[in-house]
């Protein structure tokens, strides 16, 4: 095997957002652009010598040829091994688990997520650290400039590994281990849960439920968790085989995306409970039979109730949510005096609370939800937590919301993306935004005053850095919300997302929908965003 160091200029456009690098697949694929990136990793890394890395990806095209390749770079770069899941599969919370698991250093995940994949689609790379989460901005931001200077990479010349074989290979001085995708999460999941109880009501029938692997990498992991090792029924999981381009589909977990699932719930012979995870199985979407929980609902529901579950008997220390999600969670901590993070969108954030043992259970809008076993979001291990959440309460999933509803208000909730809107049009909704933020503070529109208004500015109360420019926030006196940003995963021009919250106390007025209620601040929004006319687009392309 030789060593070979191969020229190589910069691309511009390497800068990693909300989680990583992701860009079209034939970007990734024009010469040099995976190894650039990757060796930029390997550069700002240092020495890795004899160290371990994890690598796995959601299956999607293109994941096996990259791996190939990064498996060449890791040896060339002289790392000791690597831990690979099997047929190059990992989900990311899975590939967080083995990160911890094992001590590994760190690991590469090659993931767009909810993005669909296929040759025309999307791919995506992001580096994990130590602790078994994202790198956290000062390493991406390092990572990016290195990519604007780089001049060199290496690889081996070595041939391919076999991926779908579990066992060890020598690369040079690396040693390959290919590992069961599933086993070490498996284990986690069943010492969080009370498996045992879970089963039986499974078998029993008194719990019936339906999973939505989209095609994406959740579905071996739930055949094996849900119908193998707990006893629900086959065919509980469907769409359970991962396929490259996800069957054409849009593997995010959202009503609009998750239609099948969506039907049967909504149809007379929906079981208790529904869910779906998306690409790379950190995001979960939960519904009950007639009845969808809002991911904001659904975190808040679970700080309310982890008592009642084996790993979370202690209580917790603390929760977290990004700014954009729902303050449920918020008064559930304050009703528990714990403290409640409001933290940037993305998941990065969390795992500085989570490591500073300052907060147990974290979640996002954008349906992620998470905890300290791992430093991800976690799709399955959300629908677990509702499984042995309704064996513990016997009681539908409508029926637990509704009751934490009674007992903490409701905060009706929204999120309005406009995708695909040209990048130019985008800048000037925000600029025209921040031009207004200094005088709102005061104003009054109908039955809404404004108490502040700002740009999230996060200051990490664990070391300090600071983020600005996290989402433009209009806070209400009554406690209602608007929120604007633009995503920082799309691939093809912005995509604005407008978030709405209001909060309703009184229990005779919980049964409302909710596109209605929240109508006046969508006008609003309208009006100080001009969002519709600026984009040309009369709706929003996704309503959650
Ligand atoms: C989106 C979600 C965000 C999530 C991220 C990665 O990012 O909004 O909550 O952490 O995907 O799954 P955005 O496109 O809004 O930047
Ligand atoms: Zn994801």
């Amino acid at each position: 095997m030789q060593i070979e160091t191969r020229d190589s200029t910069p691309y511009p456009d390497q800068k990693p957002g909300t989680s990583g690098l992701r860009k079209k697949v034939k970007i990734f694929m024009q010469p040099n652009y995976l190894e650039n990136f990757v060796q930029s990793v390997f550069d700002v890394l240092g020495d890795v010598q004899g160290k371990v890395l994890v690598l796995g990806g959601d299956g999607r095209y293109f994941n096996r040829e990259a791996l190939q390749t990064i498996i060449k770079m890791s040896a060339a770069n002289g790392v000791g091994r690597l831990l690979i899941g099997q047929g190059g599969l990992l989900s990311t919370p899975a590939a967080s688990c083995v990160i911890r698991k094992y001590h590994a250093h760190g690991g590469f995940i090659l993931s767009a997520s909810h993005n669909p994949g296929g040759p025309d689609e999307d791919f995506g790379i992001k580096y994990n650290v130590t602790n078994g989460g994202p790198a956290p901005e000062s390493f991406t931001n390092a990572v990016y400039a290195r990519s604007r200077e780089i001049s060199q990479y290496l690889i081996t010349d070595s041939p391919a590994i076999d991926l779908d074989t579990i066992g060890e290979f020598s690369v040079g001085p690396t040693t390959v281990q290919i590992i069961d995708p599933v086993e070490d999460y498996a284990q986690l999941m069943e010492h969080l849960f009370d498996f045992k109880l879970i089963s039986q009501a499974l078998k029993a029938g008194s719990i019936t439920l339906c999973f939505d692997g989209m095609h994406a990498i959740t579905g071996p992991y739930a055949k094996r968790i849900l119908e193998e090792k707990l006893g629900s029924p086959h065919g509980s999981v469907i769409n359970g085989i991962p396929l490259e381009d996800f069957g054409g589909g849009h593997p995010d977990p959202n009503l609009v995306y998750a239609h099948e699932l969506a039907e049967l719930m909504m149809s007379p012979g929906a079981p208790m409970l529904g869910a779906a995870s998306d690409g790379d199985g950190d995001r979960n979407m939960i519904m009950g039979a007639r009845f969808f929980v809002t991911p904001s609902d659904s975190v808040a529901v679970m700080a309310a109730n982890a008592h009642l579950l084996p790993g979370y008997r202690a209580g917790l220390r603390g929760v977290a949510r990004s700014m954009p999600t729902s303050q449920a969670l918020d008064r559930v901590a304050k009703a528990m005096g714990i403290n409640c993070y409001e933290t940037p969108t993305g998941w990065k954030f969390f795992g500085n609370l989570l490591d500073a043992k300052k907060i147990t259970l974290c979640g996002e809008e954008s349906f992620g939800t998470g905890s300290d076993h791992v430093r991800e979001k976690d799709g399955l291990w959300a629908v677990l937590f509702w499984l042995n959440l309704i064996a513990v309460k016997k009681q539908t999933v409508a029926e637990i919301v509704r009751d934490h509803w009674k007992k903490f208000g409701r905060d009706y909730y929204s999120r309005h993306d406009y995708e695909g809107v040209d990048s130019t049009a985008a800048e000037g909704i925000v600029a025209r935004l921040n031009g207004q933020l200094a005088e709102l503070p005061g104003k009054v529109f109908g039955n809404y005053t404004v108490e502040f208004a700002d740009d999230f500015r996060y200051v990490d109360p664990v070391d300090g850095s600071v983020s600005e420019n996290q989402g433009i926030r209009i806070v209400f006196t009554n406690g209602s919300r608007i929120v604007f940003r633009l995503s920082g995963t799309g691939t093809q021009g912005a995509t604005v997302r407008i978030y709405f919250e209001r909060y309703e106390r009184d229990p005779q007025k919980h049964g409302q929908d909710t596109q209605t209620v929240l109508k006046d601040l969508i006008d609003l929004a309208e009006s100080l965003g001009e969002v519709r006319l600026r984009s040309g687009m009369d709706k929003p392309t996704v309503i959650t």
